[in-house]
């Protein structure tokens, strides 16, 4: 698949428009005020399907001051205990409401930075999971690396465990940009960590990096890419940072003047994409980056590549459950969110009850179009027969004003018909969120009230 950069009057006249990641559809911060009912029920419709399981392990040592994660700075081994109880606690809760043992395809511990826990937290946190799944070796299992709080012990017994797949939180190899976002990450300890990964047999080494930062220019950024270039990951991701400072009161130390401009910012992810694609890397999608021989793209060639909250995966899976603060499960029809607060969820747990706090069950139209939208960012073709027959419509009455939405994409190259299939085409590949938002039905919905979106 070619991939070509976009026009700057493409840039200029869809880039800007806030809009959706479409980690879920309807987007979580439409959701609303739910109880541990929500999640009972969806857990009992999930029937047979195998399931991925998500672990949220919120602490991290230290600030990086761009951060929009769910996360706690901590240093209180006393609290990490109560977590690792109250996780415990609450798969075993979660696993006896289940109908059935479910087969689990994928696993994925997230942050904050789960390798804060040492190798025996670690070990621990496995045997949570493992003595109430069945979990077979070789499974897609993935951890994200904080490489300046990950040693190579710890790496090891991931690997014993049954991890396959890192990812690294990178952002900026350059050291003033790294000096003002307060997280000093030698290249060498990076590098050595990657290195370490491939010995012990890990398939998949992801790296993270951030646009947009404070003091990154086109220079420095390029020798950035020169030592990426270097390390030569199986994956990419290119986030552009997302400056909330009302909601993420720690990033409001960035004045204005130090963010780069808009014009630096899509310079910095121009320079980045070309440079990943002159490696050889091909355009996922929605910030993502991949070897041509990734699994992914053999998926998208299929049409079978899938996103949920992990990100892009090749799991078959729809069924998520997700434990720990903030994590979200996605559960055929329903969405299910615990609280966000370390100690609040604790708290919960020990008084016998399940954390959930928000969440949302989704309608026909919604199943509808949240399928639509997916197609549209993960497989980049819709085909309206397939959605009218298995919907039980007619595409063309059911989206007659989307389809009127979609005319000007069309004319503007982003999207083309071909008979009954709509193709993304590679200036809309940079803009899937602004083909995908036609078929949004949400976007002018008020928010039930104000809601942090986590990263
Ligand atoms: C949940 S963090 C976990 C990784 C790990 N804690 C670390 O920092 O290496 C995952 C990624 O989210 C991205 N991220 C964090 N804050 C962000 C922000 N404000 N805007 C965009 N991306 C962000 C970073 O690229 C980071 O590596
Ligand atoms: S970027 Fe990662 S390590 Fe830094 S504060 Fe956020 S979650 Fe923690």
């Amino acid at each position: 698949m070619t991939q070509t950069l976009l026009p700057a009057a493409l840039l200029e006249r869809y880039g800007k428009l806030p809009l959706p990641r479409y980690t879920s559809y309807p987007p979580a911060n439409l959701w609303g005020d739910r109880d541990e009912s929500l999640l009972r029920r969806a857990l009992s419709e999930i029937e047979g399907r195998p399931l991925s399981l998500y672990v949220h392990v919120p602490f991290c040592r230290k600030l990086c001051l761009y951060c929009g994660c769910n996360m706690l700075v901590t240093r209180s081994q006393d609290l990490v205990t109560r977590y690792l109880n109250a996780l415990d606690a609450e798969v075993a809760h979660v696993a006896a409401l289940l109908p059935h043992r479910p087969e689990v395809v994928q696993v994925h511990l997230g942050g904050g930075t789960p390798t804060y826990l040492d190798e025996a937290q670690l070990s621990r946190l496995w045997q949570s999971l493992a003595s109430r799944f069945d979990i077979p070796r070789g499974i897609e299992a993935s951890i994200e690396i904080h490489p300046p709080v990950t040693s190579g012990a710890q790496l090891a017994r991931l690997a014993e465990l049954g991890f396959s797949r890192v990812s690294m939180g990178v952002q900026d190899f350059d050291e003033l940009v790294q000096k003002r976002i307060s997280r000093i990450q030698p290249f060498a300890q990076t590098r050595d960590l990657v290195v370490l990964s491939r010995q012990l047999g890990f398939v998949s080494v992801n790296i993270d990096l951030m646009y947009g930062l404070p003091l990154q220019t086109v220079e420095r950024f390029a020798v950035t890419l020169d030592r990426v270039a270097e390390l030569r990951p199986d994956r990419v991701a290119l986030f552009g940072y997302a400056h909330m400072p009302t909601l993420r009161k720690h990033q409001s130390v960035f004045r204005s003047e130090e963010l780069p401009s808009v014009e630096v910012r899509a310079a910095l992810f121009e320079l980045a994409m070309t440079r990943l694609l002159g490696l050889g890397y091909v355009y996922v999608g929605l910030d993502h980056f991949a070897l041509p021989d990734d699994e992914l793209l053999l998926a998208r060639r299929q049409g079978e590549l899938r996103r949920n909250f992990m990100g892009y995966t090749t799991c078959k899976s729809s069924a998520v459950l997700a434990f720990g603060p903030s994590s979200i499960s996605e559960l055929g029809s329903h969405y299910v969110q615990n609280e966000r607060e370390v100690a609040a969820y604790c708290d919960r747990i020990e008084s016998g009850t399940l954390p959930v706090v928000r969440g949302c069950s989704l309608g026909r139209d919604d199943l509808i179009r949240r399928e639509v939208i997916m197609q549209l960012l993960c497989n980049l073709v819709l085909s309206k027969h397939e959605v009218s027959i298995r919907h039980g419509l007619d595409f063309d009455t059911y989206f007659a004003s989307e389809l009127t939405l979609l005319a000007p994409l069309i004319a503007d190259g982003l999207c083309a018909w071909e008979d009954d299939i709509l193709r993304i085409l590679p200036p809309g590949q940079l803009l899937l969120r602004t083909v995908a938002a036609v078929f949004d039905a949400t976007l002018h919905r008020p928010a039930p009230r104000h809601h942090a979106a986590a990263v």
